[in-house]
């Protein structure tokens, strides 16, 4: 066998742990398929007294990241520290120009900086690999890097945050309020620090970025992403979407369209037949659509230390074999910019709730202008009756055939002006299965 790869990790909280832990304690099996041992020896973190579950006998302390990216005694410089900007760029930054491969879970610094740090690593042939980054412990990034070489992918999409999934399905199982799941979610520890990144939809933009930059060859573009989160969606949506044969899941999509690549992470409506319809709770899943293959759909783990810390080492391992893969599966210098295609062009079905005054001549007006628009209408849904007398308006859903996301928004503007309905209308996308 060659002579040991050498980790250094920094950062040592659960997905850190788990990979020095896990490391440790499988070290045989490991060595086996990775055809030498791996040793961490090295590692980073904050405080240095914790009891981690692994044996930190061995391995060199450092209190600076910075300084072990650079340290002679690694070969690879595991970044588990977090965060776009900040001591995790620096230190990611000095380990590529100290020539050392880089293994990160840092979904926010790639989406950032994923094309110039991509140059760098091209030029100096080393890896950064980030397995890890997008929905924890399932194999996304090798599944549309590697497997899909084959094809033409012309979508990708997926629940890429475990939070969001956990909270959608718990008010849809149980009739609860946002709020209320969203503490349980951060409690359970499945939330982000500020929960803002995972209910509005940054931490999935993050992964759909990380994503659609390897299925279209293009470079990493987060400012192309469209992004709705999920805090609008209400017990009323979340039952008519029953109702009506759907559940709702905050779905990133990335498709390749007539006009161009749409990068969208909304609240979508799904049938429920369709695969992803099912994953529930703060599971995850990722879908690839080729022409060669079809569509391949996987369900995992998103987030926890464990399931996180085997993407890192299948990260490792490919490195310790020699396996390295441009960072984005082709050259950095031949991604493409974006071209991108905008929301108003988006075209699929639409589900939208109005809060609608029961009066004479307003569903007349409501179709009138959805007729103006060139919108056909699959179904009207009307729920009890609205109060003439104090002026409580009833809520109505509406599903759309297939039509133009402009045509919606024109329509929906004309109705708001109309005043036959109270406050905003609800609109959520349907995606087909
Ligand atoms: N907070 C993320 C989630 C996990 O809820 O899925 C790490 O990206």
């Amino acid at each position: 066998m060659s002579r040991p790869l050498r980790i250094g990790i920094a950062g040592l909280g659960t997905v850190g742990a788990s990979t020095a832990r896990i490391l440790q304690q499988k070290a045989n099996a490991i060595a086996l398929k990775a055809g030498r041992g791996i040793v961490v020896t090295g590692v980073s973190a904050r405080s240095r007294g914790k009891d981690r579950g692994f044996d930190l006998g061995g391995m060199a302390w450092f209190d600076d990241a910075a300084n072990l990216a650079v340290s002679d005694d690694i070969d690879v410089f595991v970044e588990l520290i977090g965060g776009a900007n900040g001591p995790a760029k620096a230190a990611v930054e000095a380990a590529l120009d100290a020539g050392k491969h880089v293994v990160t879970a840092n979904k926010a610094l790639l989406a950032e900086h994923g094309a110039a740090l991509a140059r760098v690593a091209d030029e100096a042939n080393l890896a950064i690999g980030f397995e890890a980054a997008v929905a924890g412990g399932i194999p996304a990034i090798k599944t549309v890097r590697e497997a899909a070489t084959a094809n033409t992918v012309n979508r990708v999409f997926g629940i890429l945050n475990g939070t969001c999934n956990y909270i959608l399905t718990r008010m849809e199982d149980e009739g609860l309020e946002f709020d209320e799941c969203l503490k349980d979610a951060q409690a359970l520890g499945y939330a982000e620090a500020d929960p803002t990144a995972d209910i509005e939809g940054h931490d999935s933009a993050h992964k759909l970025a990380l994503l659609a930059a390897i299925v279209f060859g293009s470079e990493v573009d987060l400012n192309s992403i469209y992004l709705e989160g999920i805090s609008a969606i209400s017990q009323d949506d979340l039952r008519a979407a029953d109702e009506l044969g759907y559940r709702i899941k905050l779905l990133g999509v990335a498709q390749q369209t007539e006009q161009g690549i749409e990068q969208r992470v909304t609240p979508t409506m799904l049938p429920k037949s369709a695969p992803m319809a099912r994953v529930s709770g703060v599971l995850n899943a990722v879908a690839v659509d080729g022409d060669a293959f079809g569509e391949i759909t996987m369900v995992g783990a998103g987030a926890g230390g464990d399931a996180t810390a085997s993407a890192v080492i299948s990260d490792i391992i490919d490195i310790a074999r020699g396996r390295l893969t441009p960072v984005f599966g082709i050259p950095a210098a031949s991604l493409s910019p974006v071209n991108r295609s905008g929301m108003q062009t988006h075209a699929g079905a639409y589900y939208l709730r109005l809060n609608v005054y029961d009066r004479p001549g307003a569903f007349a007006g409501i179709a009138t202008r959805m007729a103006e628009s060139g919108i056909s209408l699959e179904s009207i849904m009307q729920k009890g009756r609205g109060d003439t007398e104090t002026g409580k308006p009833l809520p109505v859903t509406i599903i759309t055939h297939n039509t133009m996301e402009e045509h919606i928004r024109e329509a929906l503007a004309r109705i708001e002006a109309d005043g036959h309905i109270e406050g905003r209308p609800q609109m959520i996308r349907i995606e087909k299965a």
